[in-house]
Order: structure tokens, then C-alpha cells, then sequence
């Protein structure tokens, strides 16, 4: 049964049976607003289904302080990718230890830190980036991201694990690197690092990739029994679905992930590491925006609103789908529009042919399921100032 957490209840948008307009209509716009309540609910689920995996939430995905430091309260560890994310990160309270750090350029300067900080694993993701550690004489953690050469079913954007990627290393490069690294005392290669990518529907993926992870794993260990594994990370890459905001959905891919990850992984000796983002974050926020502009031309009629690719680059970039919704829905017929932003820049929307109630200026409107690449990925162009980002403690709360 669908359980979906924004619905009209007399033409008011509720979400997570709050009513927006009564919470919200006077806020700033445009605004992040994001549930702590719904943020919980998500990472405790995540951590219920795999209560002995240690869970790296992705800090790509949203960097907001009050949102990271409320992770930390519950209990999360985090996956940075680069030393800025590090660096805020123990400024909202986590721990060096707690820290895995990914990505595929990391400069020496970044990794000069991240040993002198001990931080606890570096996924190294090329050759070049072992010599970057040697060169520092420190002693260092590592884990070695593999590439499967698999082409996931999401937007070539946000694949990561086909053959020609910048991303991670092939069977053969780590075959080669490990005699190398276990030759280094100062080099500890505790682990090994996955990530296919992101949005990821069709489960069959993690499926077939983590077969083959698991085979490249045990051979490895038997062709280098010196090796002193600790930990496998499996990333992140668990979608959802941004056409509706039904959560029962959700759970039950949840489920059926967690079903693939305990058949692959469930009796293996090593800690299983996760780097979940959009699956913890993206249904807990949302944005607030305001209606400046509708115009007819000639074939179209366009709506501008204040919140623009500034604000959320996903549906420019990815040709990414959010839900766009009124807080109070006018009664009457609905008509096909273009939700835009405010840029001077013609690439720049949110929605295009969108079937609306009719909108006036000044009408509030909730982008949907803005928490995860939404506000962490805004710039500053035009200069436009920055939205505003709350972080409810609790959505009845602003009850008026
Ligand atoms: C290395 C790494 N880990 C984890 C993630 C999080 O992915 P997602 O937000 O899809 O769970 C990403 C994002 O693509 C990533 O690059």
C-alpha cells in the first residue's frame, strides 16, 4: 500500500501530515527546509536493516551543519570527498576515526591531512595516489576502490563503474598495486571499495556487481594471504522513486537491497561499510519557493519562480524529476507550464510542461525531495544570494 508523505487534504499540501501553508507561508523564500523527524526515521531504518554494517553517510549529497550534526547525534559515520567536507565535518563534532575519505583526484595536500588528521580508511582510486601516500613516510589506512566495468541502468551522470571511468581501479591495477602496498610497513590495505553510482532502481545491478566483488575479494585474499583485511565498502547508489513521495515504497526496496547485501555479503568476516546519500536525505527536504513571473508566449505559458538552477542544478543536469506542488491548490482546470528559475541563463529550470493548478504571483510552491544534491551542489551565480536552509526540529512545532 502507498504511504505517500505529501498529500492535499482540502486543497492544503500536507507533508508528513503537516500542513506547509500554515507552517510556512511567511518564510523567505526560496528555502531548504528539512525534517529532522523524517532524517531519523530514514537513518534508523537504513541502520535496522543492517545493524552490524557501519554506515558512511555521504556528505556529497547535503553539508548542511544542523543536518550533519544531527547525523552524528544518531550515530552515523561519513564518506568526504575532499578535505573541505572533512574539515566541516569534525567541526560538527565527528571524529577523525569516523571518516572515510573517497574521490579521484585527491591532491597531496589533501592527503598530507588526511594521515596527519587519521582519518580512518583513504579509498585510493589510482596509482598515482599511492605514491601521493608513500611520499608522505606516514602510516596509512587504505582501501582500494575496484571498478567492475559494469554499465548501471542510471543517467550517465552518475555512473561510476563502466570500464572507461576516472573512478577507481580495474582488477588488473589492483592485482599489481597490492605486492607494492604490502611491501610499505607504513601502508595498512585494510579493505576494498565499491561504488557503482548513484539513483541506482534496478537492483539487479548491486546483484551482479557484488558477485563478482566478493569472487575478486576471495581470490585476492588466497593469492595474498598476508593481506589483513578489515573491511568491505559497498557504497551507496539505493534510489528512489522522485515521481511520487511514497515511503512504504522506499521500505521495500530497503528490504530487497538488504536481502541481495546479506545473500553476497551476510557470512564474510570483514566489516561492511556503506556510503549511502540519497537514500538517507532526499525525502526529508524539500524547497519553499514563490512565484515572481507567469507570462503567456506565443505556444507556451511560463512561470518564474525564485528558486532556479542556483538552487537545485539536478533538473538541468540530470534532466532530473521533482515534484513540484502548490501549497494550496486552486480549484479549476489545469494547464501545462514551465516552471523556470530567475537566471539570466536559458538553461535554467526546474520543471518543463508540467501540468499545474493555475499559479498567480505570489503563489508558494514545494519542490519535492530536494534533501540530497540539492543545496550542497547550488552555486552563486548571478550572484543570486543563497537559500536560506532551515532545519526543523520538529514540523508541528512552527504551528502558529
Ligand atoms: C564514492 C561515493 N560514495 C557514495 C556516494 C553516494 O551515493 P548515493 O547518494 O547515490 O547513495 C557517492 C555519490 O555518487 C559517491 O561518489
Amino acid at each position: 500500500m502507498a504511504h505517500e508523505l505529501l498529500q492535499y487534504r482540502n486543497l492544503k499540501l500536507f507533508w508528513n501530515d503537516v500542513a506547509l501553508s500554515d507552517q510556512l507561508q511567511k518564510l523567505n523564500t526560496p528555502a531548504y527546509v528539512y525534517s529532522r523527524d523524517l532524517l531519523t526515521q530514514r537513518f534508523q531504518a537504513f541502520q535496522d536493516a543492517f545493524p552490524k554494517g557501519r554506515l558512511h553517510f555521504a556528505m556529497k549529497s547535503n553539508h548542511n551543519e544542523a543536518l550533519l550534526k544531527h547525523l552524528h547525534q544518531l550515530g552515523s559515520h561519513l564518506d568526504v570527498v575532499s578535505i573541505g567536507e572533512a574539515e566541516k565535518a569534525i567541526q560538527c563534532g565527528f571524529r577523525p576515526d569516523q571518516i572515510l575519505f573517497s574521490g579521484p583526484g585527491k591532491t597531496q595536500s589533501e592527503i598530507n591531512k588526511a594521515l596527519e588528521w587519521g582519518l580512518f580508511q583513504i579509498n585510493v582510486e589510482s596509482a598515482d595516489e599511492i605514491q601521493k601516500i608513500k611520499k608522505t613516510g606516514m602510516r596509512a589506512r587504505i582501501g582500494l576502490r575496484w571498478t567492475p566495468g559494469l554499465d548501471v541502468k542510471t543517467h550517465p551522470f552518475i555512473k561510476t563503474s563502466h570500464t572507461d571511468t576516472k573512478f577507481g581501479l580495474s582488477f588488473e591495477e589492483i592485482d599489481q598495486l597490492i605486492p607494492e602496498i604490502l611491501k610499505d610497513p607504513h601502508l595498512h590495505l585494510q579493505g576494498f571499495s565499491l561504488h557503482l553510482g548513484s539513483q541506482i532502481l534496478d537492483l539487479s545491478d548491486f546483484d551482479l556487481a557484488f558477485s563478482s566483488y566478493l569472487e575478486m575479494v576471495l581470490s585476492l585474499q588466497k593469492k595474498y594471504p598476508e593481506m589483513d583485511l578489515k573491511t568491505l565498502d559497498i557504497g551507496g547508489g539505493l534510489g528512489l522513486n522522485y515521481q511520487n513521495s511514497d515511503v512504504d515504497a522506499d521500505t521495500q526496496r530497503l528490504q530487497d537491497y538488504k536481502k541481495i547485501v546479506e545473500r553476497h555479503f551476510g557470512k564474510i568476516p570483514f566489516q561492511i561499510l556503506f556510503e549511502p546519500g540519497r537514500f538517507l536525505v532526499a525525502r526529508s527536504g524539500g524547497i519553499l519557493t514563490e512565484v515572481q513571473v507567469v507570462k503567456k508566449t506565443k505556444n507556451k505559458k511560463i512561470v518564474v519562480l525564485d528558486a532556479g538552477m542556483n538552487n537545485l542544478m539536478r533538473p538541468v543536469l540530470y534532466q532530473a524529476h521533482h515534484q513540484v506542488l502548490p501549497l494550496i491548490q486552486r480549484k479549476g482546470e489545469s494547464e501545462i507550464v514551465d516552471l523556470v528559475g530567475p537566471l539570466c541563463e536559458s538553461s535554467d529550470f526546474i520543471a518543463l510542461d508540467r501540468s499545474m493548478s493555475a499559479l498567480q504571483v505570489g503563489d508558494k510552491l514545494w519542490v519535492a525531495d530536494c534533501g540530497a544534491y540539492g543545496s550542497s551542489m547550488a552555486s552563486d551565480y548571478n550572484l543570486r544570494p543563497r537559500a536560506l536552509e532551515i532545519f526543523i526540529e520538529d514540523l508541528e512545532s512552527l504551528r502558529a
